[in-house]
């Protein structure tokens, strides 16, 4: 069953301030019911009091009769028997007995207001009564009583006047509560209609919808977390076209990068299969397929390592390590390979110093920059030094070759990313892949890298490798 919030609200406050007009219009009328019948107590008690006052002398008793009379106020007087002494009554007039509290006036207390279903007289109607006692002046003897009444029309007519007043105030109380609960109803529905409208918003894919919220109440910190919860999706979601975007410039990637190769590799075949390769080169196209096949493999894991990298799935094995003895190594494994592009390579240390790294991943890099210096270095000087600073170790790796613009040099961290793409399929290979590589271990070791570069001049990696016991 559908039943709108506006007529939720609605029904809410009406059915408060509804119980609460009629709880407040019964205590009053109760209240006034209660001085009113005391009010009409105190009068009578009064007129019983001046009528003992005055010695009960006939005369002054039919005054107050002919006075009290025209206010519907009716008064007997008994003696101490219960003998009506006043007024004198024609015979067929019975007076009403006397009251059981006979006993209670003997006493010498009054008895406060009662009603009855009939008069002084007898006659039915609802009459309301006082009784008071009198006494002998001189020996304060119990001398009879006095019964003082008026009908309870008097009372009624009273009431009757208020609950037509009540009733009034009631219904306009109650108009203004309906006019001030719309009004509240429209507000908070309006309220929540915002939010609806900013969800669906999100829903059609606008993520810049963001709510007006001043700390009031619930619906207010509602809005707030709602805008958190559109810049939280927001994020999540550019995050996911960012990865997709990754993924999708890593795919393109990947299959260009291999499709030179193949390529080449079909070519071959192709030739050999079909003959039309001279028996005298066909041993130099099984080596370049053979190359080429390799630069395959390479390209394969370099990526499975970089993949690993990234993921942190590889774990390092940092010691203190020797610099003098790995820069031989470097230097052994390195010195054909600079010399095949007619580079002097000079790694060196000043004194024996020690790098906070893992042995195989802090070759890895060193050997990954001083190929590229090699490559890009034509019959130049690549020197490798290493020195202690404030924090740790500090490697830097010097050429004098090509060198990068400024517009190569922000991008050369990207994954297959070639400053100049004429230069692919050296004898080195060339993927692209070297220097992103070389970043993610970098910061793997918490080390920082930079690069200073000036075209025609030569190009320097500085590493700089924390030491655990500096920081
Ligand atoms: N020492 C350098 N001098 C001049 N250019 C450089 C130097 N080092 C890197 N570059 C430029 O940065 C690019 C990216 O280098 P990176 O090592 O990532 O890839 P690559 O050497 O081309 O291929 P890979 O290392 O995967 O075989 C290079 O292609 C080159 O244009
Ligand atoms: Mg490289």
């Amino acid at each position: 069953m559908k039943f709108p919030y506006f007529y939720q609200q609605m029904l809410g406050f009406l059915s408060v301030i509804i119980m609460l007009l009629t709880i407040s219009v019964f205590s009053i009328v109760l209240f006034a019911r209660n001085t009113a019948i005391k009010g009409t107590e105190n009068m009578l008690f009064a007129y019983a009091e001046s009528i003992v006052d005055v010695n009960l002398s006939s005369d002054q008793l039919s005054n107050f009769q002919s006075l009290l009379g025209n206010q519907g106020v009716t008064f007997f007087v008994f003696d101490n028997d219960g003998h009506l002494i006043f007024p004198d009554l024609p015979d067929n007039i019975e007076t009403r007995v006397v009251p059981d509290e006979e006993d209670r006036l003997k006493s010498g207390e009054r008895v406060s207001l009662t009603t009855e279903q009939a008069d002084l007289y007898g006659n039915p109607r609802e009459t309301a009564y006082v009784y008071l006692p009198y006494f002998n002046k001189s020996t304060s003897n119990y001398s009879g009583f006095v019964a003082v009444s008026a009908p309870v029309s008097q009372i009624e007519r009273q009431m009757s006047e208020l609950k037509r007043n009540l009733f009034n105030a009631f219904l306009i109380s109650t108009v203004i509560a309906i006019i001030m609960s719309f009004v509240f109803a429209r507000y908070q529905v309006k309220r929540v209609n915002r939010l609806r409208q900013a969800a669906h918003m999100v829903a059609e894919g606008d993520y810049d919808v963001r709510l007006k919220h001043r700390d009031r109440d619930e619906i207010d910190n509602l809005s707030q977390d709602f805008n958190k919860m559109i810049q939280a999706l927001d994020m999540s979601r550019q995050e996911v076209a960012r990865q997709e975007d990754r993924r999708k410039t890593f795919m393109q990637d990947a299959a260009h990068e291999m499709r030179t190769p193949l390529t080449t590799i079909n070519g071959l075949l192709e030739g050999l299969e079909y003959d039309v390769i001279p028996e005298s080169q066909r041993l130099r196209s099984i080596k370049l397929m053979r190359k080429e096949t390799k630069r395959l493999i390479r390209l394969v894991n370099e990526n499975l390592d970089y993949e690993n990298i990234r993921s942190n799935r590889i774990m390092l094995n940092k010691h203190a390590l020797p610099l003098t003895e790995i820069f031989e190594e470097i230097q052994e494994q390195m010195k054909s390979l600079a010399e095949s592009s007619n580079n002097t390579l000079q790694l060196s240390v000043e004194e024996p110093i020690t790098v906070f790294a893992d042995y195989d991943r802090f070759k890895q890099i060193l050997v990954n920059l001083i190929k590229n210096a090699i490559q890009f270095t034509n019959s130049g000087l690549i020197t490798v030094t290493g020195i202690k600073t404030d924090q740790g170790t500090q490697i830097r790796i010097q050429d004098n070759g090509i060198g990068m613009t400024e517009d190569q040099l922000k991008n050369i961290w990207d994954r297959y990313y070639k400053a100049d793409i004429s230069r692919t399929n050296t004898k080195f290979g060339e993927s692209g892949l070297g220097l992103s590589i070389v970043q993610q271990l970098v910061a793997l070791h918490e080390a920082s890298i930079s690069v200073d570069s000036t075209p025609e001049k030569g190009t320097i990696f500085t590493i700089d490798f924390p030491d655990p016991d500096k920081n």
